[in-house]
């Protein structure tokens, strides 16, 4: 039986968090949104993805909504480092200036004075494609913004290795790495290597394989998944996501959703206990091809 908890910025939480990227298809169905987050809760959640620019400008609000004043013990993540222009598309916005707005416009949406861990979120191109470095004025911003109470840990997000090095390198402590990784791109086995010598969280976003690229369908269709799905009566969704849960003690998990029947799944997968026999299948799924998928 793995752990059902890790300790994360500062206190011990139950591994499998609420990734609210999905919350905005929810965004003209107002109470189901709320209703969502909070089952979440409810069921257990105590860690809870966001950002200013999910929606855009939606998500804080609805999480706002539904939980405050926040449980004792939640713990709120957010990321900083892109905006979105009139029609929504992702835009990078890295200068300090709009990092320290960035986290600004967090704590105000979220009406708190002080948020857990921001995720300097980067890139490789204009689009937000590719893992990217940091530079030491982005992270000096984050740094400064820490110093001044506004937030407990700075994390980092689609960075290349050299780039968490160098997080680590500046800012000391880091919360969090959080990148693509999934058991359909396992690109990133040396950042999370890194991650497990250094005590890093990591956090893995795409945990089903990119929505974007069908991830979510190729797993439901896996036939290795399938069987070890149905030897466990379990869903190939579970499996996917106990896989991430066993592969490392590192890996906390934030699967996005918006259907309340996934929520409750994907919670489920806490509970699916993997044998070397199945691990070892496991390990030979096919890799989708893209470090992105
Ligand atoms: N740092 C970054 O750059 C970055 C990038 C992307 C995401 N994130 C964070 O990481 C979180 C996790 O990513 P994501 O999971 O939202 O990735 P995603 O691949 O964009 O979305 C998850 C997809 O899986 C589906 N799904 C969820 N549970 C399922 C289940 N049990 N069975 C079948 N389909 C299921 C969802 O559809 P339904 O809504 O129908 O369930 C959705 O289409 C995000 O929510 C966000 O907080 C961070």
């Amino acid at each position: 039986m793995i752990d059902q908890t890790a300790a994360f910025a500062g206190r011990e939480i139950f591994r499998i968090g609420y990734g609210t990227a999905q919350l905005p298809r929810l965004r003209d169905r107002r109470t189901e949104a709320v209703a969502l987050v909070r089952r979440a809760v409810e069921l257990g959640v105590d860690h809870i993805d966001t950002s200013q620019f999910y929606g855009p400008d939606v998500v804080n609000e609805l999480i706002h909504e539904a939980l405050h004043p926040y449980p004792e013990g939640l713990r709120l993540v957010t990321k900083v480092g892109a905006r979105r222009d009139d029609q929504a598309a992702w835009l990078p916005a890295l200068s300090p200036a709009e990092l320290r707005q960035g986290v600004e416009d967090n704590l105000r949406t979220l009406e708190i004075e002080r948020i857990d861990l921001v995720n300097l979120r980067l890139h490789a191109d204009d689009h937000g494609n590719g893992l990217g470095d940091p530079t030491a004025e982005q992270l000096g911003a984050l740094a400064d913004l820490r110093a001044e109470g506004k937030l407990d840990l700075i994390g980092i997000s689609n960075a290349t290795l050299a780039g968490v090095r160098m997080a680590v390198d500046l800012v000391g402590t880091v919360g969090e790495v959080q990148n693509p990784y999934s058991i359909l791109n396992r690109s990133d086995d040396e950042t999370l290597a890194f991650c497990e010598e250094h005590g890093i969280a990591y956090v893995p976003y795409f945990p089903l394989g990119s929505a974007f690229t069908g991830g979510p369908k190729r797993i439901a269709e896996d036939p290795v998944i399938s069987r070890v799905a149905e030897k466990h009566g379990a869903t190939p969704s579970q499996v996917a996501l106990a896989w991430l849960l066993h592969r490392s003690e590192r890996i906390l998990l934030i699967p996005g959703t918006s259907s309340i029947a996934h929520l409750e799944e994907n919670l489920g997968a806490a509970d699916v206990t993997l044998d070397g026999e199945d691990m070892a299948a496991l390990a030979e799924v096919e890799q989708a091809g893209t470090p992105h998928n």
